[in-house]
């Protein structure tokens, strides 16, 4: 565990380092034109996305901000002090939408409802019985994984916005630097074979049943576990779901595979340097979604609550394959 001490050197923190001024009430207004309602507070993909993104790219406190998130090499951002605890939850998500629209292209995240913006909160016990739930429905930890790793297109960024962080000691948001994965690997020959392994093989991804029609329904999206991203490297990671996926198609899980991932896993879990910090009221954390893998540490306090939103490069009229993913 001693590696898992030192902190990624690309993943960082810092204030928010300007003034919002009067920009925070023009953004809510720039938004208010495009939006007849904000559908829960939740949004929706626009149809206008690429005129609208024109438009909040002009405010100058959101220009700030983009540049502070697009510091070089930054592969994880967390700004404490955002400025918007003050807002309700109407304004408050407006302005996280137009953040994330100044980023990208917010992807609709439940199949259901097309919210955007998605309240990371534990959910009563009771709804989630028999089911593969996903990480943001529950209290506990999240083991460490990518989003969306389990469609054809997972979005390259996301944001977590903290609204009201866990008062137990708890629920510290983790990141693990892709690159550090690989180099942990390299330093065996056990693992640069099993890294040779998953960048060429395709492994089954199952999604989980929150999505899909039944529980008896399996749904599986074949894909290797790293992937060439121009000169890095990316991942899609979800261990739970790639064992269920291996237990649906067992033809596929020969024993030199489930070792690599077994390897994999805990290198991932236990041995990669990874940003540990529970993150106060009022930080936005953003992260690359394929050169860092997140998780979160084991919390008990119900009353947590952070919002997500995840962003594509590609503006959504773009985009293959589902993107309504409402949780993991
Ligand atoms: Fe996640």
């Amino acid at each position: 565990m001693g590696a898992a001490l030192q902190s990624p050197h690309n993943i960082f923190v810092t204030a928010r380092n300007f003034d919002w001024g009067d920009d925070l009430g023009a953004t809510v207004a720039l938004v208010n034109r495009y939006f007849d309602d904000y559908n829960g507070n939740g949004f929706r993909v626009h149809p206008q996305e690429v005129a609208l993104q024109r438009q909040l790219r002009g405010v100058p406190s959101l220009q700030r901000l983009s540049r502070m998130i697009g510091h070089a090499g930054a592969r994880g951002m967390a700004i404490t002090g955002l400025g918007l605890a003050g807002l309700d939850e109407a304004s408050r998500n407006a302005v996280l939408y137009a953040i994330a629209l100044c980023l990208g292209f917010p992807t609709s995240t439940d199949q259901r409802t097309g919210r955007v913006a998605w309240d990371i909160r534990a959910r009563a016990g009771s709804e989630l019985q028999n089911r593969f739930v996903t990480f943001s429905e529950r209290v506990g930890n999240a083991d460490m994984h990518t989003d969306s790793s389990f469609y054809p297109m997972p979005e390259e960024q996301f944001l977590l916005y903290v609204v009201h962080a866990a008062r137990c000691q708890g629920g510290a948001s983790l990141l693990v630097d892709v690159d550090d994965v690989h180099a942990e690997l390299q330093r065996s020959a056990a693992g640069r074979a099993a890294f040779a392994l998953l960048s060429a093989t395709p492994l089954p991804f199952r999604v989980p049943s929150v999505y899909a029609a039944s529980d008896e329904q399996v749904e599986i999206h074949m894909a290797p576990v790293f992937h060439r991203l121009g000169q890095s490297l990316g991942m899609r990671w979800r261990y739970d779901a790639i064992v269920k996926g291996l237990d649906a198609r067992p033809a596929l899980a020969t024993p030199t595979l489930r070792a690599a991932l077994e390897l994999l896993n805990d290198i991932i879990e236990q041995r990669a340097p990874r940003f540990s910090q529970a993150l106060p009221d009022d930080t936005l954390l953003w992260a690359d979604n394929q050169r860092t893998l997140h998780g979160r540490a084991l919390y008990t306090d119900a009353a947590r609550h952070l919002i997500r939103i995840r962003i594509s490069d590609a503006p959504n009229a773009e985009r293959i394959g589902p993107s309504g993913i409402s949780s993991d």
